[in-house]
This record gives C-alpha cells, structure tokens and sequence, in this order.
C-alpha cells in the first residue's frame, strides 16, 4: 500500500513546536507517512494578506488528513498595522484561519476528550465523605456542534431595517425590546439546523457505542432556550428510542453542569452540545484532567472524511522565542493519536497513549505545567522538561 500524505500545519508561535514533536513521536511508533507542509497563520496574513491560502486548502481537500499546531490572532487594529505596506490600501480583513477551515470544510462535528492520565500532578482532586482526599478518574468525550450556533457569524450592531422589521413580528421582541432604538441593539444569533444537530448527534451516540459508553448526555438549558436546546435534547431523544436502546440519555443544563464536573465527573461519558456550551464544557473538564498542556481535539466531517486534529491550546506567544521550547507536546501528541484513530492506525494510538501514560505516571519527566512552575526561559534549568525531553522521554517507553 502506498504511504498516507497528511498535511502538517504548524501556524504560529509554539505550534511548530509541538507539531515537530508530535512528528517524531508518529515515526517512533511506527506510522508511516508522507508529509507535506500547508501554510496557514499569522505569517501568511502579514505577508499575503490571506492567512488561510488557497494552497493550503487544496492541500487539504487532496490529503484530507491535517495536523495543525496552533495559530496567533490579533485585534483589528493590529491585524491591519501588521500587514505589508502594499497590502494596507486593499481593504482586507482579517478572519481565523481555524474558522475559515472548519466554514471550508464543514468540519462539524468537534471532538474533545478528557481523561485522566494516573499520577498526572495537575490531576483535579476533592475531599470525600470521610474527609479523606479523592482523584476521580474522568473519562468524557465531549461533542461539539462547530460550526452554527453562536459562533456561526450571523451578527450585527445597529442591525439593517429587515432584520428589525423581522424580529418587530415577535411579541417578545416588541415587549422587551420594541422601544429601544435600533442603532442600541446589538444581536448575535443562535441558529441550529436540523440536519448538523441530527449529525452531531448521531457522531455522539456511534461513538458511545463503539467505545462502550454507557450514557450520552445532551448539555444544553431546554427549558429557557427553547426553540434551539430544545429541538436538540428533542431529537437526541428520539434518536435513542429509535437508533441507540442500549445507551442511556441524560439531560444537563449548562450552568449545572460547569458545577456538577467537579462533583461528580467520573459519572459522565459522552457528552454533546452546541458550539458554545461546547467550548464551555469542554474547557471545563479540560481543567480537570491537566489543561491546555492536555487539551486535544480533532474536527472533522463524516461524509468527506476530511480531518483536522489539533491540541485546544493557541500559540502562547510569549513562550514562542525561548531558545529551548518549554511547552507540553502531549496534548499535540493525543492529538496526533486521534488522527490515528481516525484513519484506522488504532494500534499505533494505543502504543502511544500507553507511553504517554507510562512517562505520567512515573513522574520523572515533567514540562513546567506539571512541574507547577511558572513558564519562564529557565525552567529547564531548573529541573523542567523542555518540549522535545517530553517527547524523547515518550518516544524511549516507544
Ligand atoms: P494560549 O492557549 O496560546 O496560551 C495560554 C496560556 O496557556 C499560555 O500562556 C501558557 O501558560 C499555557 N499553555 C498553552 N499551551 C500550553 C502547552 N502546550 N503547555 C503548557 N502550557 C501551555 O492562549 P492565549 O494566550 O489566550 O492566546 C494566544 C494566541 O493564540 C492568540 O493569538 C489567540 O488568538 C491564539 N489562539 C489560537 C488557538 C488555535 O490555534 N486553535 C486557540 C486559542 C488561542
Ligand atoms: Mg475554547
């Protein structure tokens, strides 16, 4: 069989750090692939005005497979300030590249699980009955809907004539809003659709089946969003009856949940939601499980198999110019991992996590993050690992 292509997109700041890691940790373990660099990030912004080449999208819909590191944003005057001299006039604005993507591709369905590596310092732990200490052992998946809801960009401040001529038709609208001047109103909408709930659902469900969860609870607020939250917990539950006998549905709301995960987390299992209390939630268990050093996720769409896995973590700027990277590649090689689960190389994920949960728990390879230190140029003299010692300590239990 011929070699696998992927797309290796680094970005910006310590996302080629990570990327570079991830990569030696792949050929460690056996994966053999090709790759070929897709330029995306701040750089390409600056200098092409475009931070999300064309290139790099034909890259992508070639290979299908993408490993991205992370990329910088700025605010709008910066964006523009930093831009080449020759690009200012052209009235260009900059937008994510990591939206642009997922908008492109139809990347929908967002995965980001959590669980908890054994002996992982930065490990939450509460107080149990007796007084004594406990460390739940979390095992989510959590589903995102990525790309409708509040993220989806239908927005505007002082909106046009038809949009408020619109929303003047809901009696709602009129009582609470109906006397204030347009040009005061600002309005992000909350648009789901039938068919992505239907498919983030469905990616939820499948998952729990596949890999022996017991529950799928739906993390929305139903009973104030109504028309939205409820059409999603709505669907999930007819789609349980229908598709999914076996697993059981849960039913959270957003605000009870962000309290009940440090209650309770070792009770949940697949968790699914729209984009926002997504990115909520997932967020939230990351906390528990290390934080962004830990944080992976893959974006992808089921119908053209195009995917893209990527640690949570942006590019941390200020630890960008250390001389020795001092940033924890694990989430970048979990990441890595949920590729390989992706395009079938399961047991090559597991040979890794392994190792990655061997070097954990043993305790004697530490980025600064688990060191608990404060990420500085030297925290490697001071006993740190730096990137790439995390990564050879991993690729020696390889
Ligand atoms: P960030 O995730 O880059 O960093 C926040 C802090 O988390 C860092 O200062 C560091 O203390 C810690 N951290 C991050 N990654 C780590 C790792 N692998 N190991 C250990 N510690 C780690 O978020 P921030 O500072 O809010 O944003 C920086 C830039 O990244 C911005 O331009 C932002 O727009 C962008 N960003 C990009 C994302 C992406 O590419 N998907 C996601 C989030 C932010
Ligand atoms: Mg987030």
């Amino acid at each position: 069989m011929s070699k696998r292509t992927i797309v290796s997109m680094p970005g910006d700041g310590i996302g080629k750090p990570v990327l570079d890691e991830a990569l030696r940790v792949l050929e460690a373990a056996g994966f053999e692939a090709n790759y070929v660099e897709g330029d995306i990030g701040w750089e390409f912004w600056r200098k092409e005005g475009n931070p999300l080449p064309q290139r790099t999208l034909d890259l992508l819909a070639e290979h299908k497979i993408g490993l991205f590191g992370a990329i910088t944003s700025k605010p709008k005057d910066d964006a523009f300030n930093e831009l080449a001299p020759e690009l200012q006039a052209k009235g260009l604005v900059y937008s994510s590249p990591i939206v642009g993507l997922r908008q492109h591709f139809n990347l929908d369905i967002c995965l980001r699980p959590c669980h908890t590596y054994v002996g992982n310092p930065l490990n939450f732990i509460r107080r149990g009955a007796d007084g004594g200490v406990e460390e739940p052992q979390v095992d989510v998946a959590i589903f995102r809907q990525n790309t409708e809801g509040l993220y989806g960009g239908v927005e505007w401040s002082n909106p046009p004539k038809q949009v408020h001529d619109a929303l003047m038709t809901h009696p709602k609208f009129v009582k609470n809003f109906g006397s204030t001047p347009v040009e005061e109103i600002s309005i992000s909408t909350r648009i789901f659709t039938k068919k992505a709930t239907e498919r983030i659902l469905r990616a939820a469900f499948e998952h729990a089946r596949k890999y022996g969860y017991k529950s799928v609870t739906v993390c929305e607020k139903p009973n104030v969003i109504r028309e939205t939250s409820g059409m999603m917990y709505k669907m999930a539950q007819q789609m349980q009856k229908a598709d999914f006998p076996e697993i059981e549905l849960w039913n959270t709301n957003i605000d009870a949940q962000m309290m009940w995960l440090t209650k309770n987390p070792e009770n949940y299992g697949v968790i699914v939601a729209g984009n926002m209390f997504g990115d909520i939630v997932s967020d939230g268990f990351a906390g528990l499980i290390g934080g962004l050093g830990f944080a992976c996720s893959a974006q992808y769409n089921p119908e053209s198999g195009i995917g893209v896995f990527e640690p949570t973590h942006g590019s941390a700027p200020k630890y960008a110019n250390y001389p020795v990277s001092i940033v924890n590649p694990i989430a970048m090689i979990e990441s890595a991992c949920m590729m390989l689960d992706f395009i079938d190389e399961q047991e090559i994920a597991k040979k890794i996590r392994k190792a990655v949960a061997e070097v954990v728990s043993e305790g004697k390879v530490r980025t600064y993050d688990m060191a608990k230190m404060s990420g500085r140029a030297d925290v490697v003299e001071k006993g740190a690992a730096s990137t790439s010692q995390m990564a050879d300590a991993i690729i020696a239990k390889l």
